[in-house]
């Protein structure tokens, strides 16, 4: 991980505002990037835990941020945020600070490089479900400026069927459902389909095959799930690509380092990088207006469902 003492570590009043302009802090310029970044809202989640969500959310945001987009990355698993840890920064204020109006937005956010910005959860510390309505509203008032001031955002739900992880993927528009070829993990993914097809209306969602040995592999996975689906629940299901068992993800955990930044060479980061584009690609540009107010209105009125 990064020295702490370095400018990742802001003290609040010092905390790295977003740029309102493209300048700030763009290693790529926006729009200037060799093809449009469309943005969008992309949750990503899982049924079982330890799938890989959290290094696939921080690696798709850093990768869509390379190619110019500013993005928004919310940690969103109130059980175990870790999202800091893999970006390899250390947020002094969480949303909690937020949703008690102790801190403004900019305090919260904290910078983490390559046009990435970190809402910091709080693990543990609230749960959305349990928010007074004046807490929710709080919430979506230091956030509704956010719209203009990112062109995608990308959460990390955390995993299983409780109701976060449910609340805030359904809320996206794109929904991106990691799943690896361990039995477990596609009978926990169906469970996960289930619940968002029957109680959240959820009509397609994106498949992501992770840890796989080969893209065989990887797409034998996407076919199991869709014959369960096909089958038995009214959701159309994208194959989004694979992302092999690679080494170089856990050493770059270790140094603090999203893959794609650290190794942008190694079959994850390249895998990772090109499923960031297929999202980028397709993706509408009329889709997009409103679409970050959007998930936050959905998100605010859900009541502990
Ligand atoms: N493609 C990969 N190749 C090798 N190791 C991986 C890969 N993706 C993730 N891992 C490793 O798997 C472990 C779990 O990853 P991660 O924390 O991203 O999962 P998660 O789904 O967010 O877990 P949780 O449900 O606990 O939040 C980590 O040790 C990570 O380094
Ligand atoms: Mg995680």
């Amino acid at each position: 991980m990064n020295d702490a003492s370095n400018t990742q570590r802001p003290r609040p009043a010092e905390a790295e505002p977003v740029p309102v302009t493209p300048t700030g802090g763009s290693v790529i310029p926006l729009r200037s990037a060799v093809q449009p970044v469309s943005p969008t809202v992309i949750a990503v989640t899982s049924g079982k835990g330890g799938v890989g969500k959290t290094n696939v959310s921080v690696n798709l945001a850093v990768a869509l941020g390379l190619r110019g987009a500013r993005v928004l990355a919310i940690d969103a698993d109130l059980g175990l945020a870790n999202m800091d840890i893999v970006m390899g920064v250390a947020p002094v204020h969480t949303v909690a600070d937020l949703v008690k109006s102790d801190a403004s937005i900019d305090e919260v956010l904290i910078g983490a490089g390559d046009n990435v910005w970190l809402l910091p959860g709080a693990s543990g510390q609230y749960d959305l479900a349990q928010m007074t309505d004046d807490e929710r509203r709080g919430l979506f008032t230091s956030v509704d400026s956010l719209d203009e001031r990112f062109d995608a955002i990308v959460v990390d739900t955390g995993a299983g069927i409780g109701s976060n992880a449910i609340g805030f993927a359904a809320a996206a528009k794109d929904i991106v459902l990691v799943v690896t070829p361990e039995p477990t993990s596609v009978a926990d993914a169906y469970g996960m389909l289930k619940v968002l097809c029957t109680r959240c209306a959820v009509r397609r969602v994106r498949v992501l095959a992770n840890m796989v040995g080969s893209a065989a592999e990887g797409e034998q996975v996407y076919r199991r799930l869709l014959g369960l689906a096909e089958r038995f629940l009214a959701i159309g299901l994208d194959y989004l690509g694979a992302i092999p068992r690679d080494p170089a993800v856990a050493r770059s955990v270790m140094r603090g380092e999203p893959v794609v930044r650290a190794y942008p060479r190694c079959p994850a980061a390249l895998a990772l990088t090109e499923v960031a584009d297929t999202l980028a690609r397709a993706d509408r540009r009329d889709e997009r207006e409103g679409a970050m107010r959007l998930f936050w209105r959905r998100l605010l009125r859900q009541r502990g469902e």
